[in-house]
């Protein structure tokens, strides 16, 4: 049987247990997972580079065994034929993300015919959490425990903090 290979886009700049709680569920319904570090075209160039984003990622779900992390910097549509997968994996948080992420899978079903694109409800206590909030938290130098695994708190925190 062909194996299910699904992908798990997003800036992740930088990963938060919002993205975790995504991954851990989306790992168990695929039979692979691909994490990918994409560019937003709406968003700046970010905080972190693309390499560092990836060592975040690793760090909080690179136990799990079929989850793989990539980077590319083209379209999603593209690379989730070049992957051959079947599914791209989004978090919804609110209402308000809908709009957008609805926009962008009918675009990415018309680029992409072959791929679907599967919404998971965030769980609750992630209902809020987004990276640019753990961002400006920690550039004013405060506690982003709740939001950041502890492997990389550290390292975010004070790569963040303004003096
Ligand atoms: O975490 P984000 O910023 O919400 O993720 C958005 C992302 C990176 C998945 C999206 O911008 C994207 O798919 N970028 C790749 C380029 C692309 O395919 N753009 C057209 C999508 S309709």
């Amino acid at each position: 049987m062909t194996e299910k290979i699904a992908i798990c886009p997003g800036s992740f700049d930088p990963i938060t247990f919002g993205h975790i709680d995504i991954i851990q569920r989306a790992a168990l319904m695929f039979d692979e997972i691909i994490v990918v570090i994409m560019k937003n075209i709406s968003k700046t160039s970010g905080s972190f580079t693309p390499e560092e984003r990836k060592e975040f990622i690793l760090k909080c779900v690179g136990d799990i065994p079929n989850v793989r992390v990539d980077i590319y910097d083209g379209l999603l549509a593209d690379y989730a034929r070049q992957k051959n997968a079947c599914a791209i994996i989004k978090g919804l948080r609110a209402m308000s993300d809908f709009e957008y992420e609805f926009q962008m899978a009918l675009t990415n079903k018309k680029l992409n015919p072959e791929v679907e694109t599967i919404f998971l409800t965030t769980s609750a206590e992630n209902m809020y959490l987004s990276s640019s909030m753990v961002k400006q938290i920690a550039s004013m130098g405060g506690d982003i425990s709740d939001f950041v695994p502890k492997e990389i708190l550290g390292e975010i925190s004070s790569r963040l903090r303004k003096d």
